[in-house]
């Protein structure tokens, strides 16, 4: 099981006592690509911690140091497209060993009650420390919505290079009449050598 320790922070796997203050923050999740992470009840959040708590190396809770409190997430997932899922196919049956996937894509999300004070980048930091350092991780991409200015700025602070901007890409939500609501979607990424390089810089 990991943990990651910041000054302010402590990033850990979720537990099923986190329910109450996930709720707080996922009972009205934005934007729009979190809506199906919405929780009504103190019982679904319960049984999605129960879920979340399986994984302890990909996602966790950001917890403020202080007092213990759950304000938000942070988590990653490999990316669908990478050679190592690509190439599963085939070899499968072949009795190949597939390398370990390296392309992950982060998530991120504070209680609004906690924005604005700088945690979310504490968090990401350490997080890709910890991916890039711990987790062989080679190259970390980001999808953030056009509106998202909050998000876009993280991605620029965390010295992400924006790669593209992908027109009408993807839909969250429909509109009153039921036809599909398309967003525009930006991508970010940044490389491990690039991110070696640039907190050798900060640290110099
Ligand atoms: C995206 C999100 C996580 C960003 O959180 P955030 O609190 O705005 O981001 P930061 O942690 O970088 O804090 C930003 C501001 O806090 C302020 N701040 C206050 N105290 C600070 C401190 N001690 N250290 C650093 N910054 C501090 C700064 O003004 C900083 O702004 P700056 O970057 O212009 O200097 C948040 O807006 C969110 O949860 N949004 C909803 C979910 C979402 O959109 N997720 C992404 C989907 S793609």
């Amino acid at each position: 099981m990991s943990t990651i320790e910041t000054e302010r922070l402590i990033l850990r796997p979720f537990r099923e006592s986190d329910a109450s203050d996930v709720l707080e923050y996922l009972r009205e999740p934005a934007p729009n690509c979190f809506v199906s992470l919405k929780l009504d009840t103190l019982d679904e959040a319960r049984a999605e911690m129960a879920k979340r708590s399986a994984d302890t190396e990909y996602c966790f809770a950001i917890t403020l140091k202080e007092s213990g409190k759950v304000i938000g997430e942070i988590d990653a997932e490999p990316s669908p497209y990478e050679p190592p899922m690509l190439c599963s196919r085939a070899a499968a049956g072949k009795g190949k060993d597939l390398p370990l996937p390296d392309t992950f894509s982060p998530c991120w999300m504070l209680n609004a009650a906690y924005r604005g004070r700088g945690y979310a980048y504490e968090a990401a930091r350490a997080f890709f420390d910890y991916l890039f350092g711990r987790k062989g991780v080679r190259r970390i991409f980001a999808y953030t919505e056009d509106y998202n200015v909050r998000s876009q700025h993280l991605c620029e602070k965390l010295g992400m290079r924006r790669e593209g901007l992908f027109l009408e890409f993807v839909s969250f939500v429909t509109d009153t009449g039921g036809n599909p609501v398309y967003e525009n979607t930006l991508q970010y990424a940044i490389l491990k050598q690039e991110w070696t390089e640039k907190q050798r810089k900060v640290r110099t």
